[in-house]
């Protein structure tokens, strides 16, 4: 690979940790974060506003060409311009997430998807975190990391993060949260293209009653295992 710098690729369903676990080792390292996850809800996003067929892919790729996504590591996570706008906080809604999930099953959706991924962190010096990242967007990286736990405890994790503002907005119980992530892992790992998976030579790493601190000094291990001294 023509990359000076490694690609760290986190993996896993949601709820695992993944977002902590990236951002915290790209400060650690000096890399990049890029959360791939809010490219796919970027593009749910502009599907839903331009009144799209979720489950029509011709219509939804041919809305690529004139879309373009970035991302911007702040210390807060990436912030997420879609067309330019900043959407990174319209892009949680539940209609969103929803979206993102029944969108990102598309074959042809993932190919373009991957291949601004693979432009994102061509040059290296990056943590991607995502579902496919090992196995589709960088099978080549240095380091891989599959994060899991137990489907309760990321249900129960899942249901924490909510904010209580929001729960005034929408009440949500938690065992909705929980049934709501437990169908977007199915379709995540039942998809015909790139479902979610561990790369044969990935390192799982399974949160379930793991602390985030143990998480965190576990995987920084492994990073630093797996990089040239410096
Ligand atoms: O990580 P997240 O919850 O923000 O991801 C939103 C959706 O995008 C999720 O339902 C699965 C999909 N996704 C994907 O298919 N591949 C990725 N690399 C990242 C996310």
């Amino acid at each position: 690979t023509p990359r000076q710098q490694p690609v760290i690729a986190i993996d896993g369903p949601a709820g695992a940790g993944k977002s902590t676990l990236a951002a915290h080792l790209a400060r650690r390292f000096g890399f990049l974060n890029l959360e791939t996850g809010a490219m796919y809800r970027a593009l749910a996003y502009k599907a839903i506003d331009s009144d799209l067929d979720l489950d029509d892919e011709v219509q939804l790729l041919a809305l690529t060409p004139h879309t373009t996504i970035a991302l911007e590591p702040t210390r807060e996570g990436n912030r997420v311009l879609l067309d330019g706008r900043d959407v990174s906080r319209r892009i949680r809604d539940a209609d969103v997430t929803a979206a993102a999930s029944r969108l990102s099953v598309h074959p042809r959706v993932r190919v373009w998807m991957v291949a601004q991924q693979r432009a994102l962190g061509i040059q290296g010096g990056v943590v991607m975190e995502g579902r496919d990242i090992g196995t589709a967007v960088f099978p080549d990286a240095e380091v891989k990391i599959f994060l899991d736990a137990d489907p309760n405890v990321r249900g129960t994790r899942r249901f924490r993060q909510v904010a209580p503002d929001q729960h005034e907005v929408a009440p949500v119980t938690e065992a909705a949260v929980l049934a709501e992530m437990r169908a977007r892992d199915d379709r995540d790992r039942n998809r015909a293209e790139s479902p979610l998976k561990p790369a044969p030579d990935a390192i799982l790493l399974d949160s379930t009653s793991m602390s985030l601190d143990e998480v965190l000094a576990r995987s920084e291990e492994i990073v630093r295992a797996h990089l040239p001294p410096t």
